[in-house]
């Protein structure tokens, strides 16, 4: 089985790929003050979690979804095909087209490094237009228990670091906030099912990574409180 096969039989049937909620989408487009006929991006969608709650939160606004993985995408499409301004496109979110009043990109920046995706993100922006983004924080020093956790991430840094990245892109930040405890459950809680369902098939392709996605879900669950995303607002300078 392919690396890419394996992700599509973890990550398949989910109701959202990374930490998130509802409530992070109206906290933003609230600070934001957004309304009306805008046009948003969802880069890196998934399976359109945040897609289908932008549309909701904005029925005016036109939301171009953008996800790379091709079973992702078909995902998105079945889940957002009843809801008319949503569109739902495979591509790649490093070069979006624009113009976009909000650039929506939870848990997927890290794929492009925070100031190269900002940077590239900018002229995909209209005037005045924001890019929201998660992005893995520390909240403190690291404990044995958290490092663990971001292995796999040694990018990760504290608030000010993900500000100075963006600043580095010659970006401002607007506003921030945690994500923490009730979206991390809202995407662990599925998938920790999910991976009852997959353990119980006997793949010998999928025992290791689903024992991998199952360490890390325990790792979680033990530093709960302390294991987050920084959820940005940036606007270009
Ligand atoms: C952690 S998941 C988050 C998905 C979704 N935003 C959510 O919160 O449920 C990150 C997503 O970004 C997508 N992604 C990564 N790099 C991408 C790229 N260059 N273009 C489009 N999608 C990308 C991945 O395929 C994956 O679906």
């Amino acid at each position: 089985m392919t690396d890419e096969e394996v992700l599509a039989r973890i990550y398949t049937g989910l109701d959202r790929e990374g930490p998130g909620d509802p409530a992070d989408v109206a906290w933003a487009i609230k600070r934001l003050g957004l309304n009306g006929a805008r046009a948003v991006c969802d880069a890196g969608c998934g399976s359109g979690a945040d897609s289908e709650t932008l549309a909701n939160a904005l029925p005016k606004a036109q939301i171009t979804a953008i996800e790379q993985l091709p079973h992702l995408v078909k995902e998105a499409q079945a889940r957002c095909e009843r809801i008319p301004n949503v569109t739902v496109r495979q591509g790649d979110m490093a070069r979006l087209d624009g113009p976009f009043d909000l650039i929506w990109c939870a848990g997927a920046i890290y794929f492009l490094g925070v100031t190269a995706g900002l940077r590239g993100w900018r002229s995909g922006l209209a005037a005045g237009g924001t890019v929201a983004f998660s992005e893995p924080v520390l909240l403190g020093s690291a404990d044995e228990t958290v490092s663990a956790f971001w292995q796999e991430y040694p990018a990760i840094t504290n608030l000010d670091g993900i500000a100075a990245r963006i600043e580095a892109a010659d970006f401002e930040v607007l506003d921030h906030r945690q994500i923490i405890g009730a979206a991390w459950q809202r995407y662990y809680t599925p998938l920790a099912a999910h991976l009852v369902a997959l353990r119980a098939t006997d793949d010998p392709g999928l025992r290791e990574p689903v024992a991998a996605t199952e360490r890390e879900i325990a790792l979680w669950r033990t530093a709960q409180d302390r294991i987050a995303y920084a959820l940005m607002l940036a606007r270009p300078r």
